[in-house]
């Protein structure tokens, strides 16, 4: 009889600091990194154990790390959003991070949740079934890998974003995109270093842990003469879904069989490119930085043994606008078995998902009903969210004093309706007056929510990838135009949806998510294109307390930072 190991408290110190780094022709570029590696240390637990990160920040900047996908049930001071549930970490700071990750295994990941820093500062967050791998839903692999997706600027990202913030415009696109923080072969100045090299055993079997850590896009990823057996994705098991390429957007992860053609695995010295690239709907082809962009990033499968027998073979990549292989992908995928999604639903939501809104100014002080403005901004039901800059939105709810840092008035609907989908037009140019707010949208204990989340186009037409914190949630159904509330109810699928934590609503599209609102804080929702969040796109559930001491707010830990 297999014997079941006991939960454990597993342990990391996280120790922030400066990394010199040569990559793309640059000889010493300085970046941020956790315990001088990209990326940074994976953390490996066992379902129900208890993790413990230390994180000393020795970096010249502000700093948190967020656990992305945990669920932080009880631990909400874990959580991790700068101004959301805790100040930062100042340089020279720390502060230790404890949570347990009961009832969730798969693959997640940690990054910084600061300024644009979680482009160095992120790494692989694994939880293995308590059964060991035989416990796995699917025929167990020999190996796993982690492969990180990144994306890579030749600049200091922290600058980057205040210079986006001071002159209104976007981030402009990466520089690279990277496998295991390396660019690969065909960059400018690519060097052997730069390639990342997964090297393989004839006949074994091999399971993909894919996280994509980039800030703005999302990528195609191909392996040349493999394909994929998807067995989970955002660490919830799937139907086993068979793909010759993964779509895979900020913030989500999708667990893979490789599955090699005939022959592939047995041969010595095989060696094929593993590449991404950006999928992007929104792009002007014309954009000469863009362009750069395109280049394949790639990583070498190589199955080792003996001398290489060839160059290795480049995948087929889709086109960067491929919408149509991005949505099979994103809206296939099925639960592995059925899911008890609640089927009453307590508070209906309809929120407008928005780039490109323009505020009247950056103080907003001479707003006029006419101005158009010239700053961009991002909205959600026309409220551009701010995050409020003298304490924490989770000391101010348990403090019970929210004067001056968040209002409970996130509307439940827009402002106005229009044609979502359409080319901005005077006619909603309404929507393009928005103001920053710090507005929170108040749920009762284990209420039940349905968002309905509506891509606009007020300027671009993009897949925005939809992040919330705390909890996982239930993708009903998702299409693309406007979403119609009298027929669309009817694709609802209640029976098995796809579990997640962040859904990529499709371009000039809507999605339609459920959960259950059982975990009391003040959890975010937004696109996790920080492009897009550092403009205002995203809003913050605040669930109360519930009726025992075990469901209210935990005091503060006595190390929790000030700001
Ligand atoms: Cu992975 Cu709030 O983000």
């Amino acid at each position: 009889v297999a014997s079941v190991a006991q939960a454990a408290v597993v342990e990391y110190t996280f120790n922030v600091g400066n990394l010199s780094i040569s990559q793309l022709c640059q000889q010493e570029m300085i970046i941020t990194a956790v315990n001088g590696q990209l990326p940074g240390p994976t953390i490996v637990a066992t379902e129900g154990d208890t993790v413990v990160v230390h994180m000393v920040n020795e970096s010249p900047y502000n700093m948190t790390i967020h656990w992305h996908g945990i669920f932080q049930r009880g631990t909400p001071w874990a959580d991790g959003p700068a101004m959301v549930t805790q100040c930062p970490v100042r340089p020279g700071g720390n502060y230790t991070y404890r949570f347990n990750v009961t009832g969730q295994e798969g693959t997640l990941w940690w990054h910084s949740h600061f300024s644009f820093l979680r482009a160095t500062v992120y790494g692989a967050l694994i939880i293995k079934p308590r059964g060991g791998a035989k416990a796995y839903p699917f025929p167990v692999p020999d190996e796993e890998v982690v492969v990180i997706l990144g994306e890579w600027w030749k600049t200091n990202v922290y600058d980057l974003q205040q210079r986006s913030l001071v002159t209104g415009n976007p981030a402009p696109h990466a520089d690279a995109y990277t496998i295991n923080g390396k660019p690969g072969d065909f960059y400018n100045c690519s060097a052997p270093n730069q390639t990342h090299k997964f090297e393989l055993k004839q006949n074994k079997t091999y399971m993909l842990r894919i996280i994509n850590a980039a800030l703005n896009t999302p990528l195609f990823f191909k392996v040349a003469n493999h394909s994929f057996n998807v067995v989970a994705a955002d660490a919830c098991y799937t139907k086993p879904y068979k793909t010759d390429v993964v779509v895979i957007s900020p913030g989500q992860t999708v667990d893979a069989l490789l599955v090699p053609d005939a022959g592939v695995a047995a041969a010595v010295g095989g060696r094929y490119y593993m590449a991404v690239i950006p999928y992007n709907s929104a792009v002007n082809a014309a954009d000469p930085s863009f362009l750069y962009s395109l280049t394949n990033s790639t990583a070498i499968v190589e199955y080792g043994g003996g001398p290489a027998t060839s160059p290795p073979m480049v995948p087929d990549m889709p086109e960067y606008n491929d919408t149509a292989t991005a949505h099979r992908f994103l809206s296939n995928m099925t639960a592995l078995v059925p899911n008890r999604v609640p089927l009453a639903v307590d508070t209906h939501m309809f929120v407008t998902v928005s780039m490109g809104d323009t505020f009247c100014g950056p103080e907003q002080t001479m707003c006029m009903p006419d101005d158009k403005g010239t700053i961009f901004a991002s909205s959600m039901n026309n409220a551009s969210f701010i995050l409020p800059n003298t304490t924490s939105m989770l000391e101010a709810m348990y403090k019970g004093s929210i004067d001056g840092v968040y209002t409970r008035d996130f509307p439940d609907t827009p402002p106005i309706v229009f044609d979502y989908t359409a080319d901005a037009s005077d006619d909603n140019a309404t929507l393009k007056h928005t103001f920053k707010s710090t507005k929170v949208k108040t749920l009762k204990y284990n209420s039940t929510v349905q968002m309905v989340l509506q891509n606009t186009r007020l300027v671009s037409k993009e897949s925005h990838p939809m992040h919330l914190h705390g909890f996982n949630f239930f993708v009903l159904a998702q299409g693309f135009g406007n979403y119609n509330e009298t027929t669309d109810p009817a694709k609802f699928n209640l029976v098995d949806p796809q579990e997640r934590n962040t859904v990529a609503v499709p371009t000039g599209g809507w999605a339609v998510i459920r959960f259950v609102a059982d975990n009391p804080g003040v959890w975010f929702m937004h696109c996790h294109f920080d492009a897009h969040l550092e403009f205002g796109l995203g809003m913050v559930f605040e669930v109360q307390n519930g009726p025992t001491q075990e469901t209210s707010l935990p005091p503060p830990p006595s190390d929790l930072p000030q700001c």
